[in-house]
């Protein structure tokens, strides 16, 4: 392994993070007199929830409407209850809970998603979501209510990794992807996202998508090595970068590894390794932001001493400019046509997801730079590399993002793993600004 000493250092010489557990309960920001995060409450709740779907080692699976993503939904739903939040579930299982203001107007909206990768972390998108509850909770106990209510939603397989698209929950709240088609989508092992719903019991009656959203604003993990690497605590994301996922699935002929003549072979296997390669090396060439990732290869029927007649993978393609994205793909078609036909084999391709880069809304990403400084916070402005909920609720309202820093940039991965001081310094950032949008004391009227 690499070694990382530059994030170790970087995080050395960061201003020191607030001391969690010396605050207590009911403590306030001195510089608003708002009521402050209770850290040791929010780090104890990431850890509980840690503990559905737990991994031997470490991280945590629950890949979107499993009975371990079952099991998180009802603890955070349970959570939401004693908050007192007025809850919804839609047609999709997306889950929001409301927290009223002054004016029963459109509320203020944070959140991200419980469900993981199939070797997740603790902090990937769970953050967001208790984050955004424990800022309710101090918000309850201070008896402190805003002109616009708050909620807090959890949206369905945003992951993607059992269903695609990602963001699905997100994508089908903001009309971009309809229920129906969405329910019919099946996953990796066959079963469709409507008939998981329906088993775990997160179908729920509320029209999706019916209400109207103020703004929208989801504290998560940068995920990369940036904040990091720089030694900075906060992020104020300007952008999401585009994303491709395409299948190919590649069909040649079965035949036996000892007996056949390598120039009459038809190897599905083959073709998928070299497109895997292609992939890296573009990547390379065009430099930048454009990444590649093969990231699931199948090979039928996956015998020592078969030729493989079928391959079955994946490609994802992502970069913050929209062009060059575009770019990639054709080069990565035309490439993987080429390989195709050199082997005699078939191919075919099915998009699995496809957005545009999305940049997020200007006076809110200044907002969480300004929130972020009040609080003495070092704070950088930041593209995402990972997909977000907040980039589909763009599309129907102000949103951005905050970021908080990754320990070597690594997620997707059940050493994922940021600071608790970063952790609690993030929540506070997110209880300003939403103090701020739902106007509540003493930002009533101002902004
Ligand atoms: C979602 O986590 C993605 O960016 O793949
Ligand atoms: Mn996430
Ligand atoms: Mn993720």
């Amino acid at each position: 392994m690499k070694p990382r000493t530059d994030g170790a250092k970087a995080r050395a010489a960061r201003r020191a993070p607030p001391d969690v557990a010396a605050r207590p309960a009911g403590a306030r920001d001195a510089g608003t007199a708002l009521p402050d995060i209770d850290g040791s409450r929010l780090l104890a709740s990431l850890e509980t929830l840690g503990r559905i779907g737990a991994l031997d080692g470490g991280g945590v699976c629950r890949l979107a409407l499993t009975d371990e993503d079952k099991a998180g939904r009802d603890w955070v739903v349970e959570r939401m209850r004693e908050l007192g939040l007025r809850i919804t579930i839609d047609g999709i299982g997306n889950v929001i809970g409301v927290y009223p203001g002054d004016e029963d107007v459109a509320p203020v909206m944070t959140g991200s998603h419980i469900d993981t990768v199939r070797t997740g972390g603790l902090y990937d998108g769970n953050y967001g979501v208790l984050a955004g509850l424990e800022v309710l909770r101090v918000l309850r106990e201070a008896g402190v209510r805003g002109r616009k209510p708050i909620a807090v939603a959890f949206f369905t397989n945003e992951e993607g990794a059992r269903f695609a698209p990602d963001m699905m929950g997100s994508l089908v709240f903001q009309g971009g992807l309809g229920l129906d088609e969405a329910l019919a989508t099946r996953g990796i092992d066959g079963s469709t996202v409507g008939e998981n719903l329906e088993r775990i019991g997160y179908r729920g009656s509320a029209p999706v998508g019916a209400a109207a959203v103020d703004s929208y604003v989801e504290l998560h993990i940068e995920q990369g090595p940036v904040l990091d690497l720089e030694g900075i605590s906060i992020g104020a994301v300007e952008s999401v970068q585009g994303i491709s996922w395409t299948e190919f699935t590649v069909l040649g002929v079965s035949n036996h590894a000892g007996t056949t003549p390598m120039r009459l072979r038809r190897d599905a296997g083959l073709v998928a390794a070299r497109i895997a390669c292609f992939a890296r090396e573009l990547a390379n060439g065009i430099g930048g932001d454009q990444v590649a990732t093969v990231g699931a290869v199948n090979l039928f029927p996956n015998l020592v001493n078969v030729i493989p007649n079928r391959a079955v993978f994946t490609v994802d393609l992502r970069n913050t400019d929209g062009e060059t994205l575009q770019r990639a793909e054709q080069r990565l078609r035309r490439f993987a046509d080429e390989a195709a036909a050199a082997e005699g084999v078939s191919l075919s391709r099915r998009a699995l997801a496809r957005f545009d880069p999305v940049r997020f809304d200007p006076d809110l990403v200044a907002l969480v730079e300004r929130s972020a400084t009040a609080l003495g916070l070092r704070t950088r402005r930041m593209p995402s590399g990972a997909g977000h909920d907040a980039q589909m609720l763009a599309r129907i309202c102000p949103a951005a993002m905050i970021f908080v820093p990754s320990v070597d940039g690594l997620s997707h991965n059940v050493r994922e793993h940021t600071a608790p001081g970063d952790l609690v310094a993030g929540a506070r950032v997110l209880l300003r600004v939403l103090a701020q949008l739902a106007e509540c004391p003493p930002f009533s009227g101002n902004r």
